[in-house]
């Protein structure tokens, strides 16, 4: 596996791999990897020549109050976990290599963002399309693989890609979970034991807003059902949000279009 920091680099690799007509899967992260980003690197080995991964804790996604300092980060591991699972090419750019000057045109998303994550940080959404913009021109994959599990990144994102003509496939890989049902997150070691514990309510939540979806189409009545469950089940009330929404366009949830519904998104934080 290369392991590669400099654009200079990176380019010559990709117009090596681009001579040779070899596909290229990229799988973006912010590294501390776990089984969920290795997931993204299965499926795209499967279905690419070469596979590139980039490790870059973005502070453009991150807000002034947010955890961009403390974001978990363990560099040598992650080189283990990718060299193990078959990524050809792994870029770590440092902040100066992605963002060398200040911006003098910024791209600003203004669909899909008004609820969940886009309402809640605001910003954060501007600063994942400018990272994968940049990201993209570099290594110009064929195809680039994100997790269901941040569902609104992959609408925001295939979005942007459409909007843009950006000659790439964006390719969607199912949340990869703990034996409990708590999605894997890099986040997930700010979580105490105790957190931990009561985190898994929130899949036997999810579980069963869709049982209820099969029942009834009223949509207040089941996130008032899954709010009072998961009140019942934690000790501490941290809940940002609970919502329900189309998917792609994060638009309300009418009665009527409930049959159609595709996620049930949901996200709980620790107070402060
Ligand atoms: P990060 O949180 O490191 O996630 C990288 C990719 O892994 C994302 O596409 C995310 O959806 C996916 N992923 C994370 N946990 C997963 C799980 N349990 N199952 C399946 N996929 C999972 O998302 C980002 O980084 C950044 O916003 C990024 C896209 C890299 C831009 O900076």
């Amino acid at each position: 596996m290369k392991i590669i920091r400099s654009r200079e680099m990176l380019a010559a690799e990709i117009k090596g791999y681009q001579k040779k007509q070899q596909s290229i899967g990229f799988v973006p992260t912010m590294g501390y990897l776990h089984e969920g980003h290795l997931a993204l690197v299965a499926a795209a080995k499967q279905e690419n020549e070469i596979v590139v991964m980039s490790i870059f804790v973005n502070p453009a996604q991150f807000g002034p109050n947010e955890d961009l300092e403390s974001y978990p980060r363990d560099e040598v591991h992650d080189r283990k976990l990718a060299e193990a699972n078959g990524v050809d090419l792994l870029f770590i750019p440092s902040v100066e290599v992605m963002y060398p000057e200040n911006l003098t045109a910024e791209i600003h998303v203004k669909q899909r963002i008004s609820v969940l994550d886009g309402a809640a940080r605001p910003g954060h959404f501007d600063g994942v399309v400018t990272v994968l913009a940049k990201l993209f021109h570099l290594v110009q994959p064929t195809n680039a693989y994100f997790g269901q599990k941040d569902a609104q990144q992959v609408a925001v994102v295939e979005g942007f890609v459409a909007d843009y003509f950006f000659p790439v496939t964006i390719r969607v890989i199912p949340t990869v979970r703990e034996q409990d049902g708590l999605a894997k997150s890099s986040r997930n070691v700010y979580l105490t034991a105790q957190e931990r514990k009561e985190a898994a309510v929130i899949h036997e939540a999810l579980v069963k807003a869709r049982e209820q979806l099969s029942k009834t189409r009223d949509r207040e009545a089941i996130l008032a059902n899954i709010r009072s469950f998961i009140d019942k089940q934690t000790t501490h009330h941290g809940m940002v949000y609970l919502d329900m929404y189309q998917y792609p366009s994060f638009e309300a949830v009418t009665d009527w279009m409930i049959r159609l519904l595709l996620p049930f998104v949901y996200n709980i934080r620790r107070p402060d």
